[in-house]
């Protein structure tokens, strides 16, 4: 890692790449072979995507994939997370493989390899089988075996061309914007059960991880939690106490069972008051506990929060609806996140010092922005260059204090559906024309590949 007088160097097998997920760029929904998913019905439904928008067609990247990957060759991406769709490669969610399914991924990972691109696959970036909610989704403990099975298939008919697996993106979002506030498919309003939900994910991630290991090929395994730094508001003991019930819902649930093999008497309490215990049965935290070999940041904000009063309303907080959440700094994205690179330095550094033998990817960090393309599709999107500079600093300190960073993956390379966003939120450095899927790079597609290309960030 050599830092120039105006550059902030990296290592030099930094992992500098993009990230998507299947629902969100693929398309095709019906063609294939493939079922749907609970967010084809999800947003199926009128009232819960903005603009009634859906994934079937998305950014067509399911017969665009080649011109795609000839683009992250030409930005000098190292690396490409994505994500396989479950209900593409196992449409009802259990039974045999469905051969295109697998044939599509195949040929995505050996166009890959074929431009020297190496590729992180997500097994579950959200999009479960609609056949397996209909059986209850993730209050149903069962899917946690059914999705055992899933990642025993993808790693043996895969594992020859992908080493590198994140069991599950974001469980959080999973399991409480899923069936807790219910913004996210499959739409629940059901705190308890979220909780439960919580617990289904985690232990889907530790079989999934055993069955990869299990599996034929070499594999290294991890999960990509969502992390958000958790600040209160004042001093007071109340607020005290909201910031650390956030931060055990966000920031520990999905990490430190994991890592430690058992939930810290305060998770346990809390689930305990919530929805009660029977659900987590002998053995299963030494299965979640199962050793990782790395871990999934996927960074973008910071909270700060109050005690507050619940309204009676479900929010995406079990068991902690009544804390409030204030704005952190003076300037948001599109989405109205605030903009924190101090907050990403904090999580990574944290992470560090919690578990020093564990290395880091950073498999999501991004902005969307009110992108404005011209004529030639161009977008000039200075605010989003900004974003991700000082993110990159905030990544080279953590280097620079010790943190086992080993990659950043940028959320993301295209445009795309933004879930309950619909296409409104643009998170790309590459602006999508969604009436013709024309690709052009933006300004901070330029100046990711000329990050990479220095493997540095200029001051
Ligand atoms: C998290 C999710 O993993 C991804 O699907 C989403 O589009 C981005 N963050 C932005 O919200």
């Amino acid at each position: 890692m050599t830092d120039h007088a105006d550059l902030l160097g990296f290592p030099a097998d930094f992992r500098w790449g993009a990230a998507t997920s299947a629902y969100q760029i693929e398309g095709a929904a019906a063609d294939g072979g493939r079922k749907p998913s609970i967010w084809d019905t999800f947003a199926r439904t009128p009232g819960k995507v903005a603009g009634g928008e859906t994934g079937d067609i998305a950014v067509e990247h399911y017969k665009r994939f080649p011109e795609d990957v000839a683009l992250m060759a030409e930005l000098g991406l190292r690396a490409y997370r994505f994500s396989l769709s479950w209900a593409r490669l196992q449409p009802d969610g259990r039974g045999p493989a469905n051969p295109e399914g697998v044939a599509f991924y195949r040929r995505l990972l050996e166009t890959l390899s074929e431009h020297g691109i190496e590729p992180v696959a997500t097994l579950y970036h959200w999009d479960l089988p609609q056949a397996l909610e209909d059986n209850g989704g993730w209050l149903n403990r069962d899917t946690a075996y059914a999705f055992a099975e899933y990642a025993a298939l993808a790693h043996e008919c895969l594992g020859d061309l992908v080493q590198t697996w994140v069991t599950v993106n974001e469980p959080w979002c999973a399991a409480f914007l899923g069936y807790s506030s219910g913004v996210h498919a499959p739409g629940k309003q059901d705190p308890p059960g979220a909780l439960r939900a919580a617990h289904h994910l985690l232990l889907a991630h530790g079989l999934a991880n055993q069955r990869i290991k299990a599996g034929p090929h070499p594999a290294r395994v991890g999960l990509a939690p969502n992390f958000y730094p958790v600040d209160p508001l004042t001093d007071s003991v109340a607020d005290a106490g909201a910031a650390h019930l956030i931060d055990l819902l966000q920031n520990r649930l999905f990490l430190e069972p994991v890592m430690k093999g058992y939930y810290a008497d305060d998770i346990r309490k809390h689930v305990e008051q919530v929805c009660g215990t029977e659900h987590i049965r002998p053995g299963d935290e030494a299965i979640i506990g199962e050793p990782i070999e790395f871990v999934g940041v996927n960074y973008y904000s910071v909270y700060r929060v109050s005690a507050g009063t619940a309204t009676g309303e479900p929010t995406s907080w079990p068991g902690a609806e009544d804390v409030e959440f204030h704005r952190y700094g003076t300037r948001t994205t599109h989405i109205g996140w605030d903009v924190a690179p101090d907050g990403l330095l904090r999580t990574l550094e944290r992470i560090g010092d919690e578990y020093p033998d564990l290395p880091i990817y950073i498999t999501e960090n991004g902005a969307a922005y009110d992108d404005v393309a011209g004529e030639d599709g161009r977008v000039d999107d200075f605010d989003r260059v900004e974003f991700l500079r000082d993110h990159f600093a905030a990544v080279h300190e953590a280097l620079q204090r010790g943190v086992d960073v080993r990659g950043y993956f940028l959320w993301s390379l295209l445009d795309n559906f933004e879930w309950a966003e619909g296409y409104r939120m643009r998170f790309g450095i590459v602006h999508v024309d969604y009436a013709t899927q024309r690709r052009t790079r933006k300004a901070s597609a330029d100046y990711y590949a000329e990050v990479i290309r220095a493997n540095g960030v200029r001051r």
